[in-house]
């Protein structure tokens, strides 16, 4: 190693992990007592996925999971990220727990424990059981899910099912993952299941999302060990204005309210902003919030869990024509999808996006790690104390196998520097970040993409389901190894 190479040596116990999951990696989606998520509704409905894909096999994890953890250990991974299926742990949504769903669960963080890896169990990745979404105790006729007061109850109920199952031996708890998409992408735009595009039910799912957290958090620290560590993985949005004019910041302004400060709010400092519930008014009066809610809502967290992959630039309003010819129409990098319906209540007549400068992903999203670095900073003032960790990173790319089968992937190791470079220099800045898990282990199902992007540090031959790891996971494992960055 030449003596002018520079290192970034991250700290002592910094946690290199991966993350995933379940309806995009397990499969066996009728096995066991499993009954259907929003997410198996929605990909068989014609239209909804890319290719007709679903998740019914995906990477057949339920199966596997031994070699999985296996590959794991063999990279010298410290931590692994996974979410439970709620539909396979409580089928309907309400009532008693399914024990072959716990014992798959139990089995796989024995396993992980075997190997040294630390288990980060993620209760909540987007898989609502069906039942819920088709229960609507209040009435509405357009359906139930996260709109319905009674689903965040409901939640609470089952992370307490996981909590005795699982407490005994997982000690970092995440409750939910990217609310901002469960409520916006599945209610606001209806590219995510259960493909509803309404902004109102978008808005009451999001408190619905908060009051959960809440609920969760309780459920949990009833049940818990004082060991125990119990957070919540957000995908802040880095939201920058185009340019500095008064109209551009408040863009950017309405933007932050509506893709951070709608979660953080309620979560970190048990409010919903003037500014959010003004530029909202015209939707909705928010008489859905009842009282002592937001004292539910905000509980003392243990870490922050950040998702970053690229950052979002802003402007005043712009008209169709001019935001279509610069890119924009997508409505924000991580938009998983275009829609006609916008996954931004009332922000729409004001705010126009923009691609930001870089070079981009196969999902058409630009690399650019200072944004990580922003939030990392952003989040240290807002939430002081608060240890962060970042939840998920990573970028997918049209990684194929060569003649003599490895995978080569110099772009990913590219991504996965950049940005874990930017971690450093935010833990140099005085960021307390404690680990990073790198999204994703597996090639997996993307959602409305299906099969189509792959974001894998492992990549997957679908027909044959073999596992090979491509050269950004050995890139990773020797970084993990040695704790250092090479410069
Ligand atoms: C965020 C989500 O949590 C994950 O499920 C998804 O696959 C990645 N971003 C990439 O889009």
């Amino acid at each position: 190693m030449s003596s002018s190479t520079v290192h970034s040596t991250f700290p002592a116990g910094f946690l290199w992990g991966s993350a995933t999951a379940a309806y995009q990696i397990e499969g066996a989606v009728r096995e066991d007592g499993r009954t259907p998520s929003i997410w198996d509704t929605f990909s068989h409905t014609p239209g909804k996925v890319l290719g007709g894909d679903t998740g019914d096999v995906a990477v057949d994890h339920y199966h596997r999971w031994r070699d999985d953890v296996r590959l794991m250990a063999d990279l010298g991974l410290s931590a692994y990220r996974f979410s439970v299926s709620w539909s396979r742990v409580q089928p309907t949504g309400r009532g008693p727990a399914v024990q072959r769903g716990l014992d798959f669960y139990r089995a796989l963080v024995d396993e992980l424990l075997a190997h040294g890896i630390r288990p980060m169990v993620t209760l909540y990745h987007w898989d609502l059981p069906q039942e819920l979404e088709d229960a609507f105790p209040s009435g509405s006729s357009a359906g139930g899910g996260w709109p319905e007061r009674d689903t965040a109850y409901r939640f609470g109920e089952y992370a307490g099912i996981v909590a005795d199952a699982l407490g005994d031996r997982v000690e970092m708890w995440s409750t939910l993952n990217e609310p901002w998409c469960s409520a916006f992408l599945g209610y606001g735009s209806g590219v995510h299941a259960p493909g509803r595009a309404d902004p109102v039910a978008a808005l009451r799912a999001a408190h619905h999302l908060n009051l959960a957290h809440g609920l969760g958090v309780q459920a949990l620290r009833e049940r818990l060990p004082a060991r125990a560590r119990i957070g919540v993985s957000l995908n802040p949005s880095a939201v920058r204005p185009l340019t500095a004019s008064a109209a551009d910041q408040d863009a950017r302004r309405r933007i932050d309210a509506l893709a951070n400060r709608v979660f953080t709010g309620p979560m970190l400092r048990g409010v919903y902003d003037d500014d959010l519930l003004a530029d909202t008014a015209r939707i909705t009066d928010w008489a859905f919030v009842q009282d002592g809610d937001l004292r539910i809502a905000r509980q003392p967290l243990d870490f922050l869990g950040i998702n970053y992959y690229s950052p979002a630039v802003v402007s005043a309003a712009e008209d169709t024509q001019a935001s279509e010819a610069d890119g924009s129409s997508a409505p924000r990098p991580d938009g998983h999808g275009a829609s006609a319906h916008s996954p931004w209540p009332g922000a729409d007549d004001h705010v126009s996006f923009h691609r930001a400068p870089g070079e981009l992903t196969a999902m058409d999203w630009p690399v650019d790690p200072t944004g990580l670095k922003d939030l990392l900073l952003e989040y240290t003032a807002q939430a002081p104390g608060v240890p962060l960790y970042v939840t998920e990173n990573g970028a997918a790319y049209d990684d194929r196998p060569g003649t003599g089968g490895q995978v080569h992937d110099p772009e990913r190791i590219r991504y996965l520097h950049g940005h874990l470079a930017a971690v450093h220099e935010a833990i140099v800045a005085g960021a307390d970040v404690r680990g990073y898990y790198l999204w994703s282990l597996l090639d997996n199902f993307e959602w409305a993409y299906g099969y189509s992007k792959r974001f894998g540090a492992v990549h997957v031959d679908y027909a044959t389901q073999v596992r090979t790891p491509k050269s950004s996971a050995h890139w990773y494992a020797k970084v993990a190894a040695s704790g250092e960055l090479p410069g």
